[in-house]
């Protein structure tokens, strides 16, 4: 589009409609507040997600890996699980995770509701099965009345189970950062700095894989685009799931929302600041050796994509009953 043409329409819209013409110029979109939620589902998402008797210990929730109160992560390298099994992987966040083009770093579940039965039985992390756990929530009075009140019926299922989690999971967005309040148009909200740090990451070419709302989650990259990435992790990211050799070490590119909570950084959890990580991905990904004033510029604009993280109530659970299955913490 030609300079006069944008001026000509922008001058038309009026100063809103010039704004959003701004706006549309970025390859950042901001997080929008989530909408259209059943919230008595969520509700119930909640208290699943809180709860460790999904898992054969009783320990293990879904929080235990995926903090709410850390940016919906463990800021481990690699998760522990059940007997204190070392994680193959680094946990990603379940922030924003709605966003995804499909979850998990290689995309093996295509949303939320297929992920979200994945950890209860991975013998790994919640080390449960799912007709175990559908035992235990039958086995709650307060559990058996709020899934007949969300979903009408006396029959407890996983697939509710994974269902309600995923409505509660759609909450987890974090709008309002000090970045998207730049894109919407209040000027002083980011710094001179974080403004160079952003046009170093538009310039330099993150852009081109970091982008949209979530600044990330919507492709499958190689990590290592120009120079090897070196790493003693077994995960061969999106080859193990289509068997091609192009796409050994190609991952969903992580979002960058708040970014500045969620470390250690990389599918192997090996960088542990973003000041690493960035210059990772400047050398391999682009080729490009960033100065420490440049680092520390773009790591300024990562720490403006940290939204208004999910705040609620913490959940109450219903009792166990005496005919609740009893955890198996030592098995
Ligand atoms: C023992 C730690 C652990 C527990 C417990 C756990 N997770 Fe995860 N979660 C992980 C790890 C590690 C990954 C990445 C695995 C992979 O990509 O192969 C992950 C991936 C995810 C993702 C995908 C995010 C993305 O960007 O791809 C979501 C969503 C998620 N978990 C939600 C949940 C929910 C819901 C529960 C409870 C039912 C749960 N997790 C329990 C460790 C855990
Ligand atoms: C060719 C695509 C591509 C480009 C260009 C790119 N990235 Fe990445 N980025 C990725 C992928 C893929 C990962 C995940 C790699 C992994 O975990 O092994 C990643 C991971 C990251 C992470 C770690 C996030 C986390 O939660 O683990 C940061 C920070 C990051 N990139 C910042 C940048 C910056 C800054 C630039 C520009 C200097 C950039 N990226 C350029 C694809 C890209």
């Amino acid at each position: 589009m030609k300079l006069t043409k944008v001026i000509t329409s922008a001058a038309l819209l009026g100063f809103a409609g010039a704004a959003q013409l701004a706006m549309a110029a970025e390859p950042i979109a901001p997080v929008e507040p989530v909408k259209e939620v059943n919230l008595a589902e969520a509700e119930l998402g909640k208290k699943l997600y809180f709860d460790p008797r999904l898992s054969k210990s009783g320990f293990i929730s879904c929080n235990s890996c995926h903090n709410l109160s850390m940016g919906g992560t463990d800021n481990l390298k690699t998760s522990i699980g059940h007997n204190w099994n070392q994680g193959p992987i680094n946990a990603p966040t379940v922030l924003n995770s709605s966003m995804n083009v499909a979850q998990f770093w290689d995309g093996r579940a295509a949303d939320l509701k297929e992920q979200a039965g994945g950890p209860i039985a991975n013998p790994g992390e919640m080390a449960f099965t799912h007709v175990l756990a559908v035992d235990v929530l039958k086995s709650i009075p307060g559990y058996v009345r709020e899934f007949k009140l969300v979903y009408g019926t006396d029959q407890i299922s996983i697939d509710q189970v994974t269902t309600a989690i995923a409505e509660f999971e759609k909450t987890l967005v974090t709008p309002n950062s000090p970045f998207d309040l730049w894109l919407l148009g209040d000027k002083d909200a980011i710094t001179a700095d974080e403004k160079a740090g952003y046009e170093l990451f538009k310039t330099s070419g993150c852009v081109a894989c970091h982008n949209g709302q979530a600044v990330g989650g919507a492709s499958f990259q190689k990590m290592g685009l120009v120079e090897a990435y070196q790493t003693k992790n077994k995960a061969e990211g999106l080859a193990g799931i289509t068997g091609k050799d192009a796409d050994r070490m190609k991952f969903k590119v992580p979002t960058l929302r708040n970014v500045e909570m969620t470390y250690p950084y990389f599918h192997d959890g090996e960088a542990q600041t973003l000041t690493e990580a960035v210059d990772i991905m400047g050398r391999l990904q682009l080729g490009r050796k960033f100065s420490d004033k440049e680092n520390a510029q773009i790591v300024a604009f990562l720490k403006t994509l940290t939204g208004d993280q999910p705040t609620f109530n913490l959940p109450i659970l219903p009792p166990s009953t005496d005919k609740t299955p009893v955890p198996k913490p030592f098995d």
